[in-house]
């Protein structure tokens, strides 16, 4: 196996997971960025996120000497022949992604280049940005160091990112030279996964349609659970019916409160724009957003339908996160679902198993509980947002005496309603009866 050198510049989900997997399987990684309290806590051996998995691979990675942490981009330069950019790329007030954080690492990367390097992009960028990229860095690049442009989209998981790193359904890799494609492909040979080489801007564009047909599957689902809902059918066999069906597949067709997180909504959104740049309306995929937005408002009206009213009621919330095994509360559905409830004047409070930190951070002036049972006790309904694996065994018996009345609804689809209708509790959930 040929070492290479490579530089991570963005130490988020992304880069730190996809950075110390490279140094797993055995190239030498430096990964950089700027916020030096983030690298101070890496320097100490800690992750500044929950990703299970991931702590174990840095520590040992950083104890073999392969990966390796810095605030300055030029050192990572010098220091490597493959420079990743995978800073974050928010959503502006419009819809597009904030491509500066970008642009300012290309320019730096340009400034410092003293010998051929291949920048990749690894961050979801729209169509294009390569473009851009090369651009940016030949302004800058002012002793004319030959350099390559590639693209490599990241389809990690969040909560199961190292496993989706080291197992991927496929590695895509967008190149301009024979030159970049070899390296590129030394990287990953250790993986063993079908590997697909484009031109720049079809991975780039691979990378936003995979996102918008999961977030429709997804949508497409919800709007099916509504049908079951006034139909009297159940959306569980639906899908798994649909599933059965090679060509649809069973992922991703579990019925909800929506999609959440900072890929899907921001994606969507990002790539609503582009085509819309482009000249194309892809109203498509504004009807998929539409839906995820309506299933939220319908989640809340549900407990509003039970309650008659939501004013002075204790609705507990169990589950922030946008997932479970993640503390991430970017764009999660939980936000907007407690802000509706308070908005209607219900008191909140809730728990989640990881995400209480971050979430105490964006979602204020409700009680935070420290388990299950606590956010029960005297509430006057439960709902269930987050399908963590914990509520799946919660002793419902007792979840009943501490609720003020025994009302669940259940986001997620967690419990058996006919164990709920046996236990005694009220239950709703989405898409069943
Ligand atoms: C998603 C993609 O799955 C990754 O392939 C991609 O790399 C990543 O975005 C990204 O662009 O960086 P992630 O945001 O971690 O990964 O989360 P998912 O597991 O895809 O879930 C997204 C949302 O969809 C969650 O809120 C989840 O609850 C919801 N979901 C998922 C459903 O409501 N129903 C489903 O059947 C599946």
């Amino acid at each position: 196996m040929k070492v290479i050198n490579i530089g991570m510049i963005g130490t988020g989900y992304v880069g730190l997971t996809t950075g110390a997997c490279f140094a797993h399987i055995g190239h030498n990684v430096v990964c950089v960025d700027n916020d030096e309290e983030k690298i101070r806590i890496l320097l100490d051996g800690k992750i500044p996120f929950y990703e299970p998995k991931l702590d174990e691979l840095v520590k040992e990675n950083v104890k073999q000497g392969r990966l390796k942490f810095t605030n300055k981009i030029s050192e990572a330069v010098k220091a490597s022949t493959v420079l990743f950019i995978a800073v974050g790329t928010p959503p502006k007030d419009t819809g597009e992604p904030d491509l500066s954080y970008v642009e300012n690492v290309a320019k730096e990367i340009g400034e410092a280049m003293d010998d051929y390097k291949i920048i990749v992009e690894k961050s979801t960028v729209p169509v294009k940005t390569g473009e851009w990229v090369k651009e940016t860095i030949t302004r800058y690049n002012k002793r004319n160091i030959p350099f390559d442009v590639a693209s490599n989209p990241e389809f990690l998981r969040e909560g199961n990112a190292v496993g989706d790193f080291l197992k991927p359904d496929r590695v895509v890799i967008g190149v301009e030279s024979e030159k970049a494609k070899g390296i590129m492909l030394d990287i990953y040979k250790p993986i063993n996964a079908p590997i697909l080489i484009t031109d720049i801007k079809s991975a780039e564009l691979i990378k936003h349609a995979s996102n918008a047909f999961l977030s429709t599957k997804i949508s497409f689902i919800n709007a099916i659970s509504i049908v079951c809902e006034l139909s009297g059918a159940s959306v569980e066999k639906v899908a798994e019916g649909m599933g059965l069906d090679k060509r649809i597949g069973h992922h991703f067709l579990a019925a909800g409160v929506g999609y959440g997180g900072f890929c899907f909504p921001k994606d969507l959104l990002a790539f609503i724009r582009i085509a819309e740049e482009l000249g194309y309306d892809y109203r498509l995929l504004k009807e998929v957003e539409r839906i995820n937005e309506e299933q939220k408002e319908r989640f809340v009206k549900r407990i509003e339908g039970l309650l008659w009213n939501l004013r002075e009621k204790q609705i507990g919330v169990l589950g922030l996160a946008f997932k479970p095994n993640t503390d991430d509360m970017r764009f999660a559905p939980s936000i907007d679902i407690i802000g509706k409830l308070k908005a209607a004047g219900a008191k909140v409070k809730a728990y989640d198993p990881h995400a209480m930190n971050n979430a105490k951070k964006i979602i204020k002036d409700i009680e935070y509980c420290n388990d299950s049972y606590e956010v029960a006790k005297d509430s006057d309904a439960l709902a269930i947002v987050t399908e963590w694996d914990e509520f799946k065994t919660l002793d419902l018996a007792r979840i009943k005496q501490l609720l003020k009345l025994p009302i669940v609804v259940d986001g997620r689809n967690v419990f058996d309603p006919f164990k709920m209708k046996e236990l005694g509790f009220t239950y709703r959930s989405i898409g069943r009866q």
